[in-house]
């Protein structure tokens, strides 16, 4: 694995594996890597169309300070380059980019990519506001841009972020394939984040809550419950018991994201169940699919 950090050393090195036909999978992250990240690696590492040679595999490092929409996130977020070298070197990563900022944004930078409509405007981008996913788009838009891979990797549990990834990229006729990878999660159901290394051994606890309480509501759904404002209870209800109350819990469309008030209106897709929460100071989300057939 080799570490580039400037555009001109990534095209570079890139260029020559192009030519020899293999092709190219990203897997943008802002590191602090645990199994979630390094699942997304090993499957980009894995997956081969047809008769096609090994993928080079890509993984960016970049901690984007245009996404946070809170200062005190974006100084506390963890960063540890080396130990995330040797993590995503085992992953089978080829070449993992870490630019600096001005890499990026160098100064004069003033164009941004933004989508419009509801899919930005519920959930994450009600609560965070317009800025984070504008934030999202214009650097994973320059990522595209600048390694130009034939596929990028994003994980379910950021299912938001990954249709709205996928929104830009059909909109704006990028020729990359998304492939979205199930949420990995911990032994007792938290979902894998970088931000779970600051949650007290207490909060810890208190975090398996959310996917207790998202499972309630699988559970009711399975048992033939349709009404999302039954199986919202049932969720509030667990996170109520574990003393969290959740910033957002909402069922929604897994295309629009618009709110459902009934599965049927699915048509057997199934709905996407997603929640946010602050758990010992620590702000958390999280999401499964409700089967609605
Ligand atoms: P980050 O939070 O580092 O996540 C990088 C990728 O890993 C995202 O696609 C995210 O959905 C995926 N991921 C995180 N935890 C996961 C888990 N437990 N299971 C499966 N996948 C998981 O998301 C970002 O960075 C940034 O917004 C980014 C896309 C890099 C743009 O800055």
């Amino acid at each position: 694995m080799i570490t580039v950090r400037t555009v001109a050393d990534l095209r570079a090195a890139l260029g020559r594996e192009r030519a020899a036909g293999r092709p190219v999978a990203l897997v943008p992250t802002m590191g602090a890597l645990h199994d979630g990240h390094l699942t997304l690696a090993r499957r980009a590492a894995q997956d081969r169309a047809g008769n096609e040679p090994r993928p080079l595999v890509v993984m960016s490092i970049f901690v984007n300070p245009i996404q946070f929409n809170d200062a005190g996130d974006l100084a506390a977020y963890p960063r540890d380059e080396a130990a995330d070298a040797e993590l995503a070197a085992g992953a089978g990563v080829d070449i993992l980019f870490a630019p600096e900022p001005a890499e990026v944004y160098p100064p004069g930078f003033a164009t941004g990519i933004a989508l419009r409509g509801p899919l930005v405007e519920t959930l994450e981008g009600e609560v965070r506001g317009p800025a984070h996913f504008a934030g999202v788009t214009t650097v994973v838009g320059k990522l595209l841009n600048m390694a130009r891979p034939d596929r990028a990797y994003f994980g379910a549990k950021d299912a938001q972020q990954a249709r709205v990834v996928m929104a830009m990229v059909r909109d704006l006729d990028i020729d990359t394939t998304i492939v979205l990878v199930p949420t990995v999660r911990e032994a007792d159901g938290l979902a894998m984040s970088s931000r779970n290394r600051r949650l007290d051994p207490a909060a810890r606890v208190q975090a398996a809550a959310l996917f207790r309480a998202l499972t309630a509501a699988v559970d009711a759904a399975a048992a033939g419950e349709r009404r999302t404002a039954v199986l919202l209870e049932r969720t509030r209800d667990v996170l109520a018991a574990a003393d969290i109350t959740p910033e957002y819990v909402a069922l929604v469309d897994p295309g629009s994201f618009a709110p459902v008030t009934d599965l049927v209106e699915l048509d057997g897709r199934p709905g996407i169940l997603a929640l946010a929460a602050t758990v010992g100071g620590v702000r958390l989300i999280d999401n499964v699919e409700v089967p609605s057939s």
